[in-house]
């Protein structure tokens, strides 16, 4: 009988089921994420229109229910005008509006009163069922509100009175704290209060801005309409910065209710590391954003998000797995770890979210104030984004402060990208000679090289 000889590895990955395979893939990439927000303050903001319909809103009281099990601190901001709107009109008042504001009248309050009420139990409802809790429930889910917001009035803005609609004077972040401290996720909604006992209604986009930047919270999530990303998609990037968002916003075309959304979530963005626009009718998209890699929204940083530094002995493995196909293409020459590991400080990298999606290497030869850029790379899926650009710029200056005045690289398929960012090509006489006698003639590859300015 013929012995049957052991499966590899590889084998048994191909006999699984397409899904099993991606499930191990895309649990792999997500791991770093459970660290990465453990413990981290989350605001979540809820467009109201989300709460009406308990089908549609359970998928998205799961994620928060498995959010919380994954020790983040939630603080959910609930948007409650569609069931203000609701009562409102069930009353038979008619509602005035300016700068998007309702202009919210004395008699107002007690249907306001009523349709918070009703939302806050609703949501509580939800979070006790056993449907919420499903497999999560590693402990009871338990939802706290209290009278945390200290408000003010709006005033009169335009000569137009205000009168309960008001703005947030104060958060208190002691005792918010303590019920996060808890383990319950925390309720805040659009009635508040102000030291003459007098009740305001808020806006909850301000809510959710002041109470993020007032926690200290490490991001705002807004789970909106999903006009607003198809508005913001149309004419802004899908990630931009607290810096750079003035100068794009006053160049797009956006509606006003859109811009609102943008200009306060640049204000928390001052504050806050990140802020997300998520479509709330995308299911699962607080999960897609807070666990992969690129989300599915709209993120504003309050810094730039690729950050470009000095490589370290930690980075082998990243910057390994970034060179190995474009060796394997042959775009650049194979280096063994071993020869990373002893080479690490000429590497710099560009990492992103933890993960290095971009390398370079400079080498420099003194005797000729001249350096070799090589293993210049950028992760395929992050290309044509003046990725490259901004590594190359790091570089120049990083060699300008060496006191390198020139630099050259051999490359084979990349001539124009070196060409337009003003190298020109050169013949092998002109290398340093410990470099022109290492010239690989099979290779072929052309040489170029670019004076630096002065540093
Ligand atoms: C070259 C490389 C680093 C550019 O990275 P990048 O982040 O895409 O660079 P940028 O976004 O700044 O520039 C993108 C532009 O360069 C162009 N470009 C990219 N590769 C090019 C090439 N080989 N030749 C000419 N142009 C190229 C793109 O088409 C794009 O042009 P566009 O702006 O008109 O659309 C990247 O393509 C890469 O890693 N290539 C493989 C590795 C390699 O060949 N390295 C050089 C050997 S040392």
């Amino acid at each position: 009988m013929t012995p049957i000889s052991p499966i590899s590895r590889q084998d048994a990955a191909m006999l699984l089921p397409t899904d099993s395979v991606k499930f191990v893939q895309t649990f792999r990439q997500s791991s770093p994420y459970f660290n990465a927000h453990r413990d981290s303050t989350v605001v979540i903001y809820l467009d109201g229109a989300a709460l009406l319909n308990g089908d549609a809103a359970l998928p998205l009281i799961q994620d928060l229910a498995l959010l919380q099990s994954l020790d983040v601190r939630i603080v959910l901001v609930a948007g409650a005008r569609p069931f203000i709107d609701a009562e409102l009109a069930a009353q038979g008042f008619e509602c005035q509006y300016h700068q998007g504001l309702r202009i919210t009248r004395k008699e107002h309050l007690p249907a306001i009163a009523q349709a918070v009420g009703q939302m806050r139990v609703e949501i509580e409802s939800w979070f006790s069922s056993g449907q919420a809790k499903q497999s999560y429930a590693v402990r009871p889910l338990f939802v706290s509100s209290g009278n945390w917001v200290m408000a003010k009035p709006l005033g009169i803005i335009d000569g137009i009175d205000f009168q309960h609609t008001g703005t947030v004077r104060r958060i208190e972040t002691d005792p918010i704290q303590a019920v996060l401290n808890m383990g319950h996720i925390v309720l805040l909604t659009s009635q508040a209060y102000s030291i003459t006992g007098d009740i305001f209604n808020l806006s909850s986009i301000d809510l959710a801005v002041e109470a993020a930047i007032a926690l200290q919270a490490d991001k705002l999530l807004w789970l909106t309409d999903p006009e607003h990303l198809v508005a913001a998609r149309a004419a802004l990037p899908t990630e931009l910065s607290a810096n750079d968002m003035p100068t794009l916003l006053a160049q797009a075309e956006l509606p006003d209710s859109t811009r609102a959304l943008l200009n306060a979530s640049l204000k928390a963005a001052r504050e806050v590391d990140r802020v997300h626009l998520l479509d709330r009718t995308l299911d699962g998209a607080l999960l897609l954003e807070l666990f992969t890699r690129d989300g599915v929204g709209i993120m504003i940083n309050q810094n730039d998000y690729d950050v470009v530094r000095q490589a370290s002995i930690d980075d082998i493995g990243g910057i390994l797995s970034l060179l190995e196909p474009l060796e394997n293409s042959g775009a650049l020459v194979k280096r063994p770890r071993e020869q990373l590991e002893m080479e690490i400080d000429h590497f710099s990298v560009l990492e992103r979210d933890g993960a290095i999606i971009g390398c370079a290497a400079l080498y420099p030869y003194p005797q000729n104030n001249s350096a070799e850029l090589a293993a210049f790379a950028i992760d395929d899926a992050y290309r044509r984004g003046g990725r490259g650009a901004k590594l190359l710029t790091y570089i120049e200056r990083r060699a300008k402060q060496q006191g390198i005045e020139s630099l050259f690289l051999l490359t084979t398929q990349t001539m124009h990208w070196f060409i337009r960012h003003g190298f020109v090509q050169t013949d092998i006489s002109n290398l340093p000679q410990a470099r022109a006698q290492l010239y690989n003639f099979q290779r072929r590859s052309a040489v170029f090289s670019k004076v630096l300015g002065s540093a």
